[in-house]
């Protein structure tokens, strides 16, 4: 079961990091390790990156896969409830990935099944599958110092994010914020930063100024979060253009790479792709032998 990423003990994530390892160097290795076992995927959220990656995985381990993407197909449909629907699931899969808008529910419905459940991003609560790919992809640029992290976009809303901060304080990362105002890292992340030894500083300028950027190891880009935003959300136009353009990576450190979990809307402008730094689209290849190493966790 993977819910939130407080749950994995340092040791697990570790050894999940190992066989990622492992998987990206020599995947035929793993082909039979799934084999007669399915994976169910249940996307009450439309998916590309997630779901797909997490197929490929089950599919690459000789497993295979049943479920949907966005809701559609179901008896959801006629009005069957979730909790009827995750239990059938359950009785027909080794394993489910849940994605879903409300927080709580996936704690919550792992108490109705008992196959291993796996949260696959979870309104704006966790996204803690995401936090391990982004944690293996900035650990392969960066084995063994410490480093800072740039958090830039909307960080209020960014599951991703605010399972990112809650483990990358676990490895001795230090953050800092660049938000719009009204999108601003919540309290209750920064609270939890500073209980657990890590440095968080937030910047009020937007786009923030060069000297902001300085030091900077890994820039961490998120789109707004638009479908998560109530009736009274702020203004969002700074959201209209992307953030990351090839004026605005002149500011970036030279070291420093940009990640973002896609997709990107207004994050990174698609000329900045041929840049070294640009590193997004090596850490959305990642999530293939990092969801496949969970699977191995949590199927075998
Ligand atoms: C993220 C998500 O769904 O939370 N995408 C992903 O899983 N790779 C980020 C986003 O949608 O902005």
């Amino acid at each position: 079961m993977v819910i939130a990423v407080g749950e994995l003990a340092t040791s697990q994530v570790e050894h999940i990091f190992k066989i990622a390892e492992s998987f990206k160097d020599n995947p035929s290795h793993f082909r039979d390790r799934m084999l007669g076992k399915i994976l169910a995927l249940l996307f009450f959220e439309p998916s590309t990156r997630t779901y797909f990656s997490f197929a490929a995985a089950m599919q690459r381990l000789g497993g295979s896969i049943l479920g949907f993407n966005g809701g559609q197909g179901t008896s959801l449909e006629k009005g069957e409830s979730l909790e009827d629907t995750v239990r059938m699931m359950a009785s027909y899969a080794d394993g489910l990935v849940v994605r879903h808008k409300d927080v709580g529910l996936c704690q919550q419905l792992q108490t109705l099944i008992d196959k291993p459940l796996i949260n696959g991003g979870e309104g704006t609560g966790e996204h803690p599958t995401q936090a391990l790919i982004d944690l293996f992809t900035l650990r392969q640029h960066y084995p063994d110092h410490p480093i800072t992290v740039g958090l830039l976009g909307d960080l209020k809303h960014s599951r991703s994010i605010h399972s990112l901060v809650r483990l990358g304080s676990r490895f001795g990362m230090n953050f800092k914020g660049y938000a719009p105002p009204g999108f601003a890292l919540p309290d209750e992340d920064i609270a939890f930063l500073e209980k657990n030894g890590s440095r968080y500083q937030a910047f009020n300028t937007f786009p923030p100024y060069a000297e902001d950027l300085k030091n900077l190891d890994a820039l961490y880009v998120n789109r707004l979060q638009k479908e998560r935003l109530g009736t009274d959300h702020p203004p969002a136009a700074y959201f209209d253009v992307p953030l990351v353009t090839l004026d605005f990576a002149r500011n970036i450190p030279e070291k420093c790479i940009v990640l973002d979990p896609l997709p990107r809307i207004n994050t990174t402008d698609p000329a900045f792709d041929h840049d070294p730094r640009a590193a997004y689209f090596t850490q959305a290849r990642n999530a293939v032998a990092v969801r496949a190493a969970l699977i191995l966790e949590n199927l075998s």
